[in-house]
């Protein structure tokens, strides 16, 4: 059985993870008007791991015997500027669910919480992950600035993204 304060902040991080994916299938929608077929793609595949990250946390707080309880979700933009922008505002999302991680592993900590501990480390491992994937996209954009066949390229290769089910206790290589 998770404490009261544990269960009420997993119920808020399983909002910031429908936000996420909120947030990513509106950078694909702005990326699709925008004939960034490859970038729509990359944000489709993302939003449909945010939306796994829910069910893990969902299943979680199930398994535990405590109740899930969901709460409306923000509206994201609709607007992101240039392909560059977009990734950098993801990188700033991504750190920002990555302190609200840490937050959770801090509460699971003073609580004693083991159960929960572990199960927020495959989170942890996660967000390194996302952080990460971001930084190189972002490498990327730089290294070809505003330069079309530069773009093209990218867009070409983010259009090789796939969607990989997570394993059960395994990040994925996503
Ligand atoms: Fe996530
Ligand atoms: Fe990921």
């Amino acid at each position: 059985m998770l404490s009261e304060r544990m269960v009420a902040t997993l119920n808020k991080q399983i909002n910031r993870e429908i936000y996420s994916a909120y947030l990513y299938l509106s950078m694909s929608a702005y990326s699709t008007f925008k004939g960034l077929k490859g970038f729509a793609n990359w944000f489709m595949v993302q939003y449909q791991e945010e939306m796994t990250h829910v069910v893990k946390i969902y299943d979680y707080i199930n398994d535990q015997g405590s109740r899930v309880k969901l709460m409306a979700v923000e509206q994201p933009p609709t607007e992101f500027g240039s392909p560059l922008e977009m990734f950098e505002k993801t990188l700033e999302h991504e750190k920002f669910v990555t302190r609200c991680i840490n937050d959770l592993v801090n509460i699971a900590i003073k609580e004693k919480d083991h159960a929960t501990r572990i199960f927020l480390q495959w989170f942890v491992t996660e967000q390194i992950e996302e952080e990460a994937n971001d930084n190189e996209i972002i490498a990327k954009l730089k290294l070809v600035g505003k330069e079309g066949n530069g773009l093209f390229m990218i867009d070409k290769e983010l259009a090789a993204r796939a969607f990989v089910p997570p394993a059960t206790s395994e990040p994925s290589q996503a």
